[in-house]
C-alpha cells in the first residue's frame, strides 16, 4: 500500500466535503458536482462562512471546505477566524459575489485555495475541486496552517511540568474543543499517561528511533484516546534498556502530528537530549516551569538564554509553580525576575489538598477547581491567544459601526 493511500485510510473518519452556502442555486451545483465526482458523504448546508466557523469550532474539519463569503462584511477576518478553528490540512474554496482581483489575491494570501465568483458553474467548480483533491490548485495551501507545537519543560525535576503539560492539553482540548495530542517524550519515566489513567500502547519507541517508521496509520494505532479531542502519545519502556531517540525521527513525528492536530503539547524530560533539542527548535511556544528556588532561577535563566540561540521565534511563557511550599526558603518574585532577566507570566500556588488527589485519581488538575485550576485555564487562554481573538472581534464591531 502506498504511503498516500495509508494516509487516506487513516483520514477516513473526516468528512471529504462540507459546504456552507447561502443560495439554493449554488448548493444545487455543488450537489451535482459532488455526485459527478463520486464524493461520498458530502454535506451541503444552507449557511455562510460564519456558520462554518461555528460548526468547525465543534466538529472535525472536512478535507475540502466550501464557504460562502458573499454576505461577509470583513471577509479576510472571517477567513482568519475560520483558519483558526480548522484542522490543519483543509483546502478551503471561497465563493462570493465580488469579481475583484485584489480581494482574490488577499484571500489567497490568507490561506484560501481558490475563489469562485457567483454564479458558479459546474465546470469551474469541478475543476476547483479536482485541483484541491489532487493538490494541484494554483494556491494549494491547505489552510496554510499546521498545528502549533507547545513544549513544556521543567527548569528542575519535580516542579510540576508534567502536571502543567497535562492540564494545558486538557484545557485546550476541552475548553476550546481543539484537537490536541499530548506527547510524553520521556519514554521510560514519563507519567503523562499514568496521570490521565491511561495505558500507553507499544509503538512510540519505534517511531522515535526510526525515521522511516512514521505514517498516518501507524500513528493512529499508537495514539491513546482520552476524549473526542484529546489524545496521548506515551510509553513505559523497560528501565534496563536505552532508548535512542533519533533527531530526524522526532522531527518527522512532530511534522506528522502537526498535520493532524491543532496543538501538539510535548512534555519534555529534563535532560537536553537531541530529541528534546529537536522539539525546542520546532516549538512555537515553550512553557517553562520552575519553583521559587535558587537552582530553579538559575536554570530558568539558562533555558531562556538557550532559546534565544536555538529558536528566537518561540514564545516563552514562564510559570512558577508550588509557590508558598517553602515560604521562608523561597526567592521573592522581584528578585527572581531580576535574576532571570524577564517577568514571570503566572504564579501557581502550592495546593496539595487539590492537586495531589486529582493526579492520584487520574484527573487533570485543571478540572479540580480552586486557584491552581483557574490559573491553568488562564495559561491555556494565553497559549491559544484569546486576547488576539478578542481584539479581532472588537475590530470587527468597530469597523461594522463605521459603515
Ligand atoms: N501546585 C501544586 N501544589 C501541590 N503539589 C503539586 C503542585 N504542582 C505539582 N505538584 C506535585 O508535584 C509532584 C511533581 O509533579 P510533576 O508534574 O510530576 O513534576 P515534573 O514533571 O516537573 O517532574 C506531583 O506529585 C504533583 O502532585
Ligand atoms: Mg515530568
Amino acid at each position: 500500500m502506498s504511503k498516500a493511500l495509508v494516509r487516506d485510510v487513516a483520514a477516513q473518519e473526516r468528512p471529504q466535503l462540507r459546504a456552507f452556502v447561502a443560495d439554493e442555486e449554488t448548493r444545487a451545483v455543488i450537489g451535482q458536482v459532488a455526485g459527478d465526482l463520486m464524493i461520498t458523504g458530502a454535506a451541503i448546508h444552507n449557511g455562510t462562512v460564519r456558520d462554518a466557523i461555528e460548526a468547525l469550532g465543534r466538529q472535525r474539519s472536512p478535507r475540502i471546505l466550501i464557504v460562502d463569503i458573499s454576505a461577509s462584511e470583513l471577509p479576510l477576518s472571517d477567513i482568519d477566524e475560520l483558519a483558526e478553528v480548522c484542522e490543519p490540512g483543509v483546502s478551503v474554496i471561497a465563493i462570493g459575489e465580488r469579481n475583484d482581483v485584489g480581494l482574490f489575491r488577499e484571500l489567497v494570501h490568507h490561506g484560501i485555495t481558490d475563489y469562485l465568483v457567483k454564479p458558479v458553474t459546474a465546470t469551474l467548480l469541478q475543476r476547483a475541486l479536482v485541483q484541491a483533491v489532487e493538490g494541484t490548485a494554483p494556491h494549494q495551501r491547505q489552510s496554510g496552517r499546521l498545528g502549533r507545537i507547545v513544549a513544556v519543560l521543567g527548569a528542575r525535576g519535580g516542579v510540576g511540568a508534567t502536571m502543567v503539560a497535562t492540564s494545558l492539553a486538557w484545557s485546550i482540548a476541552t475548553g476550546r474543543h481543539r484537537r490536541v495530542v499530548l506527547f510524553d517524550l520521556d519514554l521510560q519515566f514519563g507519567s503523562v499517561a499514568l496521570s490521565l489513567d491511561l495505558d500507553p500502547v507499544n509503538g512510540l519507541r519505534d517511531a522515535v528511533e526510526n525515521p522511516g517508521r512514521i505514517d498516518g496509520l501507524y500513528l493512529d494505532r499508537t495514539l491513546v484516546r482520552h476524549s473526542e479531542t484529546l489524545f496521548v502519545l506515551g510509553a513505559e519502556e523497560p528501565l534496563d534498556d536505552v532508548v535512542r531517540a533519533d533527531r530526524d525521527a522526532v522531527g518527522l513525528l512532530l511534522q506528522e502530528l502537526q498535520t493532524k492536530f491543532h496543538f501538539v503539547v510535548v512534555d519534555l524530560p529534563r535532560q537536553v537530549s537531541v530529541a528534546a533539542q529537536q522539539v525546542l527548535q520546532s516549538a512555537t511556544n515553550l512553557v517553562l516551569v520552575s519553583d521559587f528556588s535558587l537552582a530553579g532561577m538559575r536554570d530558568t535563566m539558562r533555558i531562556v538564554q538557550l532559546m534565544h540561540a536555538l529558536n528566537v521565534g518561540c514564545a516563552v511563557t514562564v510559570v512558577v509553580n508550588k509557590a508558598g511550599e517553602y515560604r521562608a526558603g523561597e526567592i521573592p518574585r522581584g528578585e527572581f525576575e531580576r535574576g532571570i532577566g524577564r517577568s514571570i507570566d503566572l504564579v501557581l500556588p502550592f495546593d496539595a489538598r487539590r492537586v495531589c488527589p486529582a493526579i492520584n485519581s487520574g484527573r487533570p488538575v485543571a478540572s479540580a477547581g480552586g486557584p491552581v485550576a483557574d490559573l491553568l485555564r488562564e495559561l491555556a487562554d494565553r497559549i491559544c491567544g484569546n486576547k488576539v481573538a478578542a481584539r479581532a472581534g472588537l475590530l470587527r464591531r468597530l469597523l461594522a459601526g463605521l459603515r
